[in-house]
């Protein structure tokens, strides 16, 4: 995870080459979490000042595009794509079985930060519909019973490790 002056740098050098427009704020949104790897608070109220707009706007905007995030990615960051083809092949049930087994929706991190979950587009590999992935490692033809066992070497030891680190 990015340390919290780190973060104020790059937002600051992010709004240093910036106006103060406020029709800017999306995309001052999509600039900084893809510096930062999501939306932190303080982020949306530096933004808020500089745009001299009220923090409830940039927040309002901030949840209502779910492309924006506002937690942390995990360590593990966990893709269920629902494209076309994965959701006709059973995405949905792909994304149920995780969010159960991680005990979070998509969006969200888990509280030790060890998994994150999205849903996303089309990854680009149809033919292997359903497809997840764990980091950059794709799963193909899901069930929802290979997606919990994929989950098996990710899971952090009582010493916080992991055989898949
Ligand atoms: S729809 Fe899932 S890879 Fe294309």
């Amino acid at each position: 995870m990015i340390a919290r002056d780190q973060s104020s740098q790059a937002l600051s050098q992010i709004l240093e080459s910036r106006s103060r427009d406020r029709g800017n704020l999306i995309s001052l949104l999509q600039e900084t979490q893809a510096k930062l790897g999501y939306i932190p608070r303080e982020a949306m109220q530096t933004i808020a000042d500089f745009l001299g707009i009220p923090r409830v706007e940039v927040w309002g905007v901030a949840t209502f595009y779910n492309q924006f995030r506002l937690t942390p990615l995990g360590k593990h960051h966990t893709v269920v794509c629902m494209g076309t083809a994965c959701h006709l092949a059973g995405g949905n049930l792909i994304l149920e079985a995780l969010e159960r087994e991680l005990d979070i929706k998509a969006g969200e991190t888990s509280a030790d930060g060890n998994f994150s979950l999205e849903r996303v587009a089309c990854i680009g590999c149809c033919m292997l519909a359903p497809v997840a992935l764990i980091g950059d490692r794709i799963y193909p033809r899901m069930t929802p019973f290979k997606a919990e066992e994929a989950l098996i070497p990710y899971r952090q030891n009582s010493d916080g490790k992991n055989t898949a680190d």
